[in-house]
């Protein structure tokens, strides 16, 4: 008889780690994009990616137009009735790890990423977070209000964190409008700060994976 973790050829799992940049804010000339594009391209780099073991891929909110939570049953049934959630699960279901670029918003995260995490709650669980976030305080803030609800989804949040400026990372288009739009110029330290959270989120994300088909294969082995 199989032990409950005993391997076979055709049990082999996807060894690949994918993780969502998630883009939080959705106004209008954010500089929400700009920010993932940057952390798109670092990791990139990353080793992980180059040996082809790590994935990274950004998830605009802007693209799901989600409205204010409209389940009548909480996330934590998984009864989602929805079409627009059946798809924001479905996307978040795919993902190992996430980085979340957030601003700060009134000293937390913007309420679009907020309404985004209540819509769902297993895709999230027992994945992997980092940040970057952005703002006059550098988003330092608003991380730490995500930091208290990732642990309600059960999302596991490495410490570094990237904390960009608004008034030193990033430089006006145009020095002459003060509405062009915002080009990222991060110090060299931000490069630095946001190799070592994709380091440390990479790690989490492969052993909670790994945790999360040991889990499922004990429930799928009758006793
Ligand atoms: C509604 C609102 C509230 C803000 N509150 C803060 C704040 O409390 N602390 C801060 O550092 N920056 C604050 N800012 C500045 C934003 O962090 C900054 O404008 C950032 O670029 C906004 O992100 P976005 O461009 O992706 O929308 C606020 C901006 C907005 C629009």
């Amino acid at each position: 008889m199989r032990s409950r973790l005993t391997k076979t050829a055709g049990d082999r799992k996807d060894t690949m780690i994918k993780i969502a940049i998630v883009i939080g804010s959705v106004r209008p000339g954010r500089r929400g994009p700009t920010v993932a594009r940057w952390v798109q391209e670092i990791a990139g780099k990353h080793a992980a990616v180059a040996g082809g073991e790590a994935v990274f891929e950004v998830v605009d909110l802007l693209d799901f137009g989600l409205p204010i939570l409209d389940e009548p049953v909480p996330a934590l049934f998984g009864d989602y009735r929805n079409p627009h959630t059946r798809r924001w699960a479905d996307t978040i279901a795919g993902f190992d790890g996430f980085v979340f670029v957030t601003p700060e918003y009134n000293h937390s995260i913007p309420a679009s990423l907020k309404n985004a995490i209540d819509y769902l709650f297993a895709e999230w669980n027992d994945k992997a977070a980092g940040f970057v976030g952005y703002g006059v305080a550098g988003g330092a803030r608003a991380v730490e209000h995500l930091r208290l609800v990732m642990g309600e989804v059960k999302i596991a949040d490495v410490r570094s964190q990237v904390t960009l400026s608004v008034f030193t990372d990033f430089e006006p288009s145009d020095p002459t409008d003060p509405g062009a739009p915002r080009v990222l110029r991060p110090g060299p330290h931000q490069e630095q700060a946001l190799k070592e959270m994709l380091d440390e989120l990479l790690v989490w994300s492969r052993v909670l994976k790994t945790l999360r088909e040991e889990t499922a294969d004990q429930r799928a082995v009758p006793a």
